[in-house]
């Protein structure tokens, strides 16, 4: 077995427990959002960066249950108590908005003198929605099914720091990190998979 055939494999393995994982919340539309990421998007085959972690087909779906596994275990960790299913939707969904985001192009180099082909990702310059990250996912995953407060809380501050840098945006994120200490456990969990758990695979 080559390495691509080990990928496909472990690619299906994931996408299989991505789905049970889901399914199991019975969130009202999950199954809409389902036929939505199996045969509408390319959620499965989609990387999870262009050129950070997981730039690789299927490297979106693996992130997003290394995110569950990590925030699972940090909750546990810090003895904070969060719904399951809550566990779930967010850790699975908070990076929605990355479907069909990504493209593949093809790029010429010149290896010792000499020019050859090789495909690179890159992002759609132009979403259907023009929104950032983090409220991108939650207007999409709303799209399907409803989120409780304290869902959309948590994928709004996903990227801790990172996700804005106005002053009443960092306000407003620390306050949420201190009341609500789920919130911060997931930003950790999103960032300890990305730069952890997750390679970057070279062209
Ligand atoms: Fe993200
Ligand atoms: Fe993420």
């Amino acid at each position: 077995m080559n390495i691509d055939q080990i990928r496909a494999e472990v690619n299906a393995a994931q996408k299989s427990e991505f789905i049970s994982l889901l399914r199991s919340t019975e969130r009202d539309g999950v199954e809409n959002l389902i036929d939505y990421l199996e045969n509408k998007s390319d959620f499965f085959t989609a990387p999870a960066a262009s050129k950070f972690h997981n730039n690789f087909e299927g490297g979106l779906c693996e992130h997003s249950l290394n995110v569950y596994r990590n925030f699972t275990g940090l909750l546990q960790m810090k003895n904070v108590e969060l719904d399951e299913k809550s566990i779930i939707i967010t850790s699975l969904l908070h990076d929605l908005c990355k479907c069909n985001y990504y493209l593949k192009e093809e790029r010429n180099r010149k290896v010792d003198g000499v020019w050859e082909t090789y495909t690179q990702w890159t992002t759609n310059k132009s979403p259907a929605l023009p929104l950032p990250h983090a409220s991108r996912s939650i207007k999409m995953i709303k799209s399907y099914i409803p989120l409780k407060f304290i869902e959309e809380l948590t994928i709004f501050y996903h990227m801790g720091p990172y996700g804005g840098e106005d002053y009443e945006y960092r306000n407003m994120m620390q306050l949420a990190f201190e009341k609500y200490p789920s919130t911060i456990l997931f930003y950790l969990a999103d960032t300890m998979s990305s730069y952890v758990d997750e390679e970057i695979t070279e062209e």
